[in-house]
């Protein structure tokens, strides 16, 4: 087990280069296995979350090698169509292999997700599209679900625009025999990116980024070479850093496109925010003020993954914000921590008002899941004194280089091994 220490106070300022985006390289390890091949997979970032998405490709007898941040996988052969119980647990993403697996075998086992520390997390909508192509399912007592049948492409409409859910439809449908057109899908940069990854490995797919996705299924399809794209919310994580701290720091690496949610956010808080050549520079010197009202969205919306982190900012400052929760039933648990630290924040249901307080002070706190974890980082280097942050393995699902990259933008903080006596 480790804990963080941060030294508040400092303000941060130089270049800092975000790695490739977890929530893009999962599916894209998934989408792997659908092509009888070696796949090259570029920027894959050192996260639990891609570990254990390498343990299960092994399970089901991909060879898997990792060079730096260079991914191969060789899906020739598959041995498998079924995942333990102990892998799916590691990640709730797990679900993301069920249309890759069941398109390239016509059968998968695995289990269902449950529920998490964000609240409930149906698969209702990944299994209606499941079906929906053909696909019979069965739950079986013990949360098990056995799913087979051959997949025949066909027109989906999604009740809501779920992530998981648009690209377990795409994966599948990419196996499918014949034309998929999936309505209300995800617009996420993340779907564009498994769309890119697709048509790589020589799969037929239009449509990512807008709410109609068409794949024209049955592709022969082969290995292909793939650089994942940069990851937004650790970018958005680094920005919020830089407003509470206050200085001057430039992110590389995400698309400044795909964080103007929250960049437009933090210059109503009062930052000036410039974006050039692929860079996205966040001055912060006069302190912040409320930023009115923030409603999480689905993209282009304000992120739901932004929203603990961008709150930890503006603890701190003039005015008051409201954030009203849309995705997450239970997504406000940072904020009993953050009070422990000074912030002036209310809970009721999906709202959360903010009143900017003065200071905030270094205290004990522990991340109750990964973003809410960066949220405590974030309070923790705008605030005076030191701050001991624990549940680091929550941030190691998303964030490959936290403490190095906060320490080369002059922060102060470091990564203790705690003993207990
Ligand atoms: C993905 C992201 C996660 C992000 C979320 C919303 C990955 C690995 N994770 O999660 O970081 O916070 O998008 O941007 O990419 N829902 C249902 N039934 C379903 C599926 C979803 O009701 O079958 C609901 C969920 O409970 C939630 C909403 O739809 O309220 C959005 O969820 P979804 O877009 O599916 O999120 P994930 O794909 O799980």
């Amino acid at each position: 087990m480790h804990a963080y220490i941060v030294e508040g106070g400092r303000p941060l300022s130089g270049r800092v280069g975000v790695h490739g985006a977890k929530n893009s390289v999962l599916p894209i390890l998934a989408a792997a296995i659908l092509a009888p091949g070696e796949s090259v997979i570029h920027n894959c970032p050192a996260l639990s979350d891609v570990s254990a998405s390498l343990d299960i490709l092994g399970r089901l007898g991909c060879r898997t090698a990792q060079s730096g941040g260079t991914i191969t996988v060789d899906a020739t052969v598959l041995t498998g169509s079924s995942v333990p119980d102990a892998l799916m647990r590691e990640m709730r993403s797990s679900v993301i292999f069920l249309g890759a697996i069941l398109g390239r075998t016509g059968e998968a086992n695995l289990s269902l997700p449950g529920g998490c520390e964000l609240g409930p997390r149906p698969i209702d909508l990944h299994l209606e599209a499941i079906r929906a192509l053909g696909a019979q399912v069965r739950e079986e007592p013990g949360g098990r679900l056995s799913c087979r049948g051959a997949l025949t492409g066909r027109e989906i409409v999604l009740a809501r625009p779920s992530v998981g859910a648009t690209e377990n439809a795409m994966l599948a449908a990419a196996a499918a025999r014949g034309t998929t057109v999936l309505h209300n899908a995800a617009r996420e940069p993340e779907i564009v990116d498994l769309q890119a990854f697709l048509r790589a490995l020589g799969a037929e797919v239009r449509g990512a980024g807008s709410s109609t996705v068409v794949i024209q299924g049955g592709k022969p399809l082969h290995g292909g070479e793939f650089t994942v794209m940069g990851d937004r919310i650790v970018a958005c994580t680094y920005l919020a850093a830089a407003a509470a701290a206050g200085g001057s720091v430039t992110v590389t690496g995400a698309d400044p496109a795909h964080c103007s949610a929250v960049t437009a956010v933090l210059q109503e808080a009062g930052c000036t925010v410039r974006s050039a050549g692929g860079a996205i520079e966040l001055i912060s010197r006069q302190g912040l003020r409320g930023a009115g009202a923030v409603h999480t969205a689905p993209y282009p919306g304000f992120p739901t993954d932004a929203q603990p982190p961008v709150m930890a900012a503006l603890a701190r400052g003039r005015g008051t914000t409201l954030f009203v929760e849309h995705m997450f039933e239970n997504r406000y648990r940072h904020v009993s921590e953050l009070r422990r630290m000074g912030a002036d924040i209310r809970v009721e249901d999906r709202v959360a008002v903010v009143c900017g307080v003065d200071t905030l002070h270094g205290a004990a706190v522990e991340a109750a899941d990964l973003r809410g974890g960066a949220a405590l980082m974030v309070a923790a280097l705008g605030a005076e004194g030191e701050s001991r942050i624990t549940g680091v393995h929550h941030l190691d699902r998303g964030y490959a280089s936290l403490a190095e990259d906060l320490s080369a933008l002059g922060a102060r903080v470091r990564r203790e091994e705690l003993t207990f006596s």
